[in-house]
């Protein structure tokens, strides 16, 4: 299986981990395996940090593509860890992300903790689910805790890439605990009503 920076051999194909195990991506050797390849790789694709983060913002901004061939984008806020290689997010009233995801499946979503400025961007392939064993589990899931709001569908997204993002304030070599205690004190003072927010020295 990808563990960070290892390359494993999956049926001739060649496939490499990033050093810092946040990316995996199949050489084009031997096509005719490349599909089950990104499978076996997708299934470990999410690290404990990437599942840190998702679980902790739940908010992803969710890119497809419209049938003219503009991009689509809409944040949601019921994105989810499924395993260690798919996401979920929940159809309540994404009326175009769903569409375009019937008639292409390619997505893009990034998740970002405004703290720390940093975070993560999952491109692969969705299926929507309107019914079946995931969905049901997801809804009895849903019902068990409370949630109001109907579930139209249920987006279940293989994750074939998946890397890093961070703000390019730490180019600057600002730490993440000086990014963080910046940026509470950003948000506490616009919750306060602050509006000296001129003052922060603000980064990226
Ligand atoms: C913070 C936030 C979280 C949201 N979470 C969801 C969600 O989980 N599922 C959903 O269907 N809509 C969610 N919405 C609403 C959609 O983003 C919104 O209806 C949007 O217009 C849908 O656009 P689309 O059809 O292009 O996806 C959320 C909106 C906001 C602002």
């Amino acid at each position: 299986m990808i563990a960070g920076g290892k390359i494993v051999e999956i049926q001739q194909i060649t496939v490499r981990s990033s050093a810092d195990g946040h990316r995996a991506e199949p050489n084009a050797a031997g096509e005719g395996h490349l599909q089950q390849a990104c499978e076996e790789v997708a299934m470990g694709i999410l690290t404990d940090d990437m599942k840190r983060v998702i679980g902790e913002q739940r908010l992803g901004f969710v890119a497809t593509v419209c049938p003219d061939g503009t991009p689509n984008l809409s944040p949601k806020g019921t994105m989810a860890v499924w395993d260690d290689g798919h996401l979920i997010f929940i159809d309540i009233r994404s009326p175009n992300t769903i569409a375009n995801l019937r008639q292409n499946p390619a997505i893009e979503i990034n998740i970002v903790d405004q703290l720390v400025r940093k975070g993560y961007r999952f491109k692969g392939t969705a299926e929507v689910l309107d019914a079946g064993p995931i969905f049901d589990q997801v809804l009895a899931s849903r019902r068990d805790r409370g949630a109001a709001n109907p579930m139209r569908a249920l987006v279940l997204i293989t994750v074939e890439r998946a890397l890093p993002i961070t703000s390019p304030a730490y180019d600057l070599g600002v730490s993440e605990k000086e990014i963080r205690d910046r940026y509470r004190c950003y948000w506490q003072d616009l919750w306060a009503g602050g509006n000296d927010l001129a003052d922060t020295a603000m980064l990226e």
